[in-house]
């Protein structure tokens, strides 16, 4: 288990791009490989969870041809699959497990996938129940909520689905499914999920309507391979920013990122907190608004953040609790308990670090309450296994009193190869 030490900082400058959009990245594979004729991917995250899919979808024989910059992916067409020789292994990514789950219910052969023991400790009935429906045969272990899942390839029909929550990977997966299924699949869900699925589709030429809250895909349509530009992920911008915005004097400038209106809870957030951020050269890349993001050191408050916020800012929580740490006065998270069920719980490991940093944080059930200050103690903290909170943990040792540690920080790996690098390259000692 390795662990990485970070010294406070005096601040943090300079200009960096981010690694590409993860969830974007996952879909080019996904839909380059079951179109018609040549998906080219450039700005493809090669992060851990990426190259699970890109593994996955070669054992389910698509040719990937990678030179270093560009993906170039030979679609086999919506039924050209093959039945896999062995387990399909998802590591520790949700979104390969969930999205596959939905894309393999409709083919005409087994499969079967698994992941690392945090993924086999996710729940799987939220795409699998509304799967069966569909017709699909998926078995798993807790009664069909937890992987290894074994896929029995069948015809599906389409549903209506109202899903209990907002989530991209369950309106993703029916979506996936729904190309396959007889008539329509409708997905609604309680606020807008990311919407990269919906974007990608129509770029794709899927038969795709979208709804006040939902998605309809109609199946039987071949979708038609497209070049793809992958945007800076914000969700890893989100560090920098943070970093940027706790350490006095500091100013950054992030190139490329996506921006995305289903995925910048974060910028309202951290713009209602009292931070200055800038966003600018707003443009459009395949089908996705991008923009650069120009931040300087603020002094922040604390906020409540609640309802349609909150998948809009799903995978920010983490270091929103460290901006929330250092702010002024009190920050309130609810309406979050999906945090609950990430890589790992969200609110009980940051509660727990937070609190060995000197900050007096209340766990409820849905979020947490986090008084904030202006002192954050250094020391050893825990990853908990969970890429989000090993980063989150380092950007709070820029701002800490002393040296911050934390361990077992292989876990960046999977969205964010490159972070310690970047870390170091923009915090002036
Ligand atoms: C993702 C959806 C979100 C997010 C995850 C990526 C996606 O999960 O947390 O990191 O790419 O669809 P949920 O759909 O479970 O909210």
């Amino acid at each position: 288990m390795e662990t990485y030490t970070v010294q406070p900082a005096k601040a943090v400058r300079g200009e960096i791009a981010v690694p590409g959009d993860k969830s974007i990245s996952h879909r080019s594979i996904m839909l380059g490989s079951i179109a018609q004729g040549t998906t080219t991917v450039r700005g493809f995250l090669r992060g851990e969870d990426n190259l699970s899919t890109l593994n996955a979808f070669q054992a389910l024989g698509v040719a990937v041809e990678d030179d270093g910059e560009t993906l170039r992916i030979e679609g086999k067409g919506l039924h050209g699959l093959a039945e896999p020789f062995d387990i399909l292994d998802c590591g520790n990514s949700g979104t390969s497990i969930r999205l596959m789950t939905g894309l393999l219910a409709g083919q005409r052969f087994f499969s079967i996938l698994t992941g690392d023991r945090y993924l086999r400790n996710r729940p799987m009935r939220r795409v699998i129940e509304p799967l069966a429906r569909m017709g699909a045969t998926i078995f798993g272990r807790a009664g069909g909520d937890r992987a290894p899942l074994a896929i029995v390839g069948r015809e599906l029909t389409g549903i209506d689905h109202a899903s209990p929550v907002a989530s991209a990977q369950v309106k993703s997966a029916l979506m996936l499914a729904g190309l396959y299924a007889a008539g329509a699949t409708t997905i609604t869900e309680p606020h807008l999920s990311r919407d990269h699925s919906e974007r990608m589709f129509r770029h794709f030429g899927a038969d795709i309507e979208i709804l006040a809250t939902g998605v309809r895909v109609r199946g039987g349509r071949e979708l038609q391979g497209r070049d793809i530009v992958v945007p800076g992920d914000i969700s890893s911008a989100a560090f920098f920013m943070v970093a940027a915005l706790i350490v006095p004097g500091s100013e950054l400038l992030i190139r490329g990122v996506g921006v995305n209106p289903t995925r910048t809870g974060i910028l309202d957030i951290l713009t209602a907190m009292g931070a200055s951020i800038e966003l600018v050269d707003c443009r459009e890349v395949s089908g996705e608004p991008v923009a650069d993001i120009l931040i300087r050191s603020s002094r922040l408050r604390g906020i409540e953040i609640g309802g349609d916020l909150v998948p809009r800012a799903i995978d920010e929580f983490p270091v929103i609790c460290v901006a929330a740490a250092l702010a002024e006065g009190r920050t309130i998270v609810r309406d979050a308990r999906e945090l609950r069920v990430k890589e790992t719980d969200r609110i009980a490991a940051m509660a727990a670090n937070l609190r060995k940093a000197g900050v007096a944080v209340v766990e409820t059930e849905d979020g947490m309450e986090i008084e904030g200050g202006e002192r954050l103690l250094g020391g050893s903290f825990e990853s908990f296994g969970d890429h989000r909170i090993a980063m989150s943990m380092l950007v709070a040792g820029l701002a800490a009193e002393g040296e911050v540690a934390v361990s077992d920080v292989e876990c960046i790996a999977t969205s964010f190869p490159n972070f310690t690098e970047l870390l170091a390259r923009v915090a002036a000692r």
